[in-house]
C-alpha cells in the first residue's frame, strides 16, 4: 500500500514526490545558473531545486541592483543540522549583495505549535542566532525581527501589522481552505502575518518596491502562493512579484523526515562528539548488504543509504565525495567505513563550529535587541 502523504506547512508525512509537487504547483525545475552560484554546494549539486520567478533576481543581481532575501524560521526545538543547510543560503545572498530579513514566526509557534512568546525569545537566541552568526552570518545589511515585536520604531511596527490586516480583505476562507486544508483563526492569521513578512520589505518605510526572494523548503510552497495571489490583489502598495526557491530537505538519520522533536532523526549542533559517534553509528539508515561477502559482491547502495546522502550536503570537495560513492557502489568501502568518514567530517566541522559559537555570544545584540 502506497504511504499516505501530508504536506501542509505543518506536517509533512510521508513521501515527498517532489516531481509532482513541481508539475502541479508550476513551479520551475532551476536551471542552469550564473557562476556565482557554482561555489555554492547547494546549487551546484541541485539541492535548490526549483524556483518561482527566480530571473528578477538575477537580472537585479547583473544589474547591481538592490535585492532581498527574506526568509523565516520557526523557533521550536533544538537547532539542527537541517536548520544548517538553509543557513548556508542566508551567507551565501549576503555574499552575493541581498539585503537580508529574518523572520523569527514567535507568533506561528504561539498559534500552531502551543509555544509561549517567551519560550520562542530565548530559544530564537539560544539555538537560531547564535548559530546563525556563528555560521558566518553578517550583521551589516541583515534584519532578524520577531513577528510578535516588528520593531522599536512605530512607524515600521504599523506598517508590517497594517499590511497583515489589509491583505486580509484580499484571501477568501476557501483560499486558505485550498491552501492548508485543516485551519483555524490562529492558523488563518499566522498565513496573513507570513505573507505580511514576504511582503512588508516593500512597504515604502522599508526598502520600496524592490526584487524579494524567499528561500524555502517545499513545505512552505502554500504560503508562498497564498502571498503571491495577495500581493497581485492589492491595489494600495506597488509591490513586484516575489521570487522563491525550494531546496530538498536533509533527509533524517533514519531515513524519513528530520524532526526536532525526535532527536533520533537529527545531529544538533551542539552534540559532542560521543554523540555525533553514537548517533550516526546506530541510527543512520544504511545501503549497505547483509553481510560483508553480498557487500564486497554487489557494492552498496549510495542513494539510500544516509550517512552517504548527508555527505552531499556536507562534503565541499566534488572529486572526494565522488570517491565515496563509487568505493561504496563497487563494495570496497563498508557501512561502517562510510559512517566514519561521516562522523569525521561532521566533528570536524562541529568542534570549530561550538567555539565559534561560543565567540558570538557577545556579538547577538548587533543583530537583534535582547529585550
Ligand atoms: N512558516 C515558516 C516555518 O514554519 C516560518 C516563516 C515565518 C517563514 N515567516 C516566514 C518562512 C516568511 C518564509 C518566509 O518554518
Amino acid at each position: 500500500m502506497k504511504e499516505e502523504s501530508i504536506l501542509t506547512p505543518w506536517e509533512v508525512k510521508g513521501n515527498v514526490d517532489y516531481g509532482r509537487l513541481v508539475r502541479e504547483f508550476g513551479i520551475s525545475p532551476m536551471g542552469k545558473l550564473p557562476g556565482a552560484f557554482g561555489k555554492d554546494i547547494l546549487f551546484r549539486r541541485g539541492k535548490v531545486f526549483a524556483h518561482r520567478d527566480f530571473l528578477r533576481i538575477l537580472d537585479a543581481m547583473r544589474h547591481r541592483k538592490k535585492f532581498v532575501m527574506m526568509t523565516g524560521l520557526m523557533p521550536t526545538g533544538k537547532f539542527h543540522i537541517g536548520h544548517a543547510v538553509l543557513a548556508r543560503q542566508f551567507t551565501l545572498y549576503q555574499e552575493l549583495g541581498a539585503k537580508l530579513y529574518i523572520a523569527v514566526a514567535d507568533v506561528e509557534a504561539y498559534a500552531a505549535r502551543e509555544q509561549t512568546l517567551a519560550e520562542s525569545r530565548s530559544n530564537a537566541f539560544d539555538q537560531y542566532i547564535l548559530n546563525y552568526i556563528a555560521l558566518g552570518l553578517k550583521p551589516q545589511d541583515c534584519e532578524i525581527y520577531f513577528q510578535s515585536d516588528r520593531s522599536g520604531d512605530g512607524k515600521k511596527a504599523g506598517a508590517y501589522y497594517r499590511l497583515q490586516n489589509l491583505l486580509s480583505r484580499h484571501a477568501t476562507f476557501n483560499e486558505f481552505r485550498a491552501v492548508y486544508g485543516e485551519i483555524s483563526p490562529g492558523k488563518m492569521l499566522s498565513g496573513l502575518l507570513q505573507a505580511a513578512d514576504m511582503l512588508h520589505p516593500q512597504l515604502p518605510e522599508f526598502e520600496g518596491p524592490v526584487p524579494v526572494v524567499v528561500p524555502v523548503g517545499i513545505d512552505q510552497d502554500p504560503h508562498i502562493r497564498l502571498a503571491r495571489d495577495l500581493a497581485s490583489r492589492i491595489k494600495e502598495v506597488s509591490l513586484l512579484q516575489l521570487s522563491s526557491t525550494y531546496h530538498f530537505f536533509v533527509p533524517g538519520l533514519g531515513g524519513g523526515k528530520m524532526s526536532s522533536s525526535d532527536p533520533t532523526s537529527f545531529i544538533a549542533l551542539t552534540d559532542d562528539e560521543k554523540t555525533v559517534k553514537n548517533k550516526v553509528n546506530k541510527y543512520a539508515f544504511s545501503g549497505g548488504r547483509d553481510t560483508v561477502e553480498q557487500h564486497r559482491k554487489l557494492g552498496g547502495v549510495p542513494e539510500v543509504d544516509v550517512a552517504y546522502q548527508w555527505l552531499t550536503f556536507f562534503e565541499e570537495d566534488d572529486n572526494r565525495l565522488q570517491r565515496v560513492y563509487d568505493d561504496y557502489k563497487s563494495g570496497k568501502m563498508l557501512s561502517g567505513e562510510l559512517k566514519q568518514v561521516l562522523i569525521d567530517k561532521l566533528n570536524a566541522f562541529l568542534s570549530e563550529h561550538q567555539k565559534r559559537r561560543e565567540k558570538a555570544r557577545g556579538q547577538v545584540e548587533k543583530f537583534v535587541a535582547r529585550d
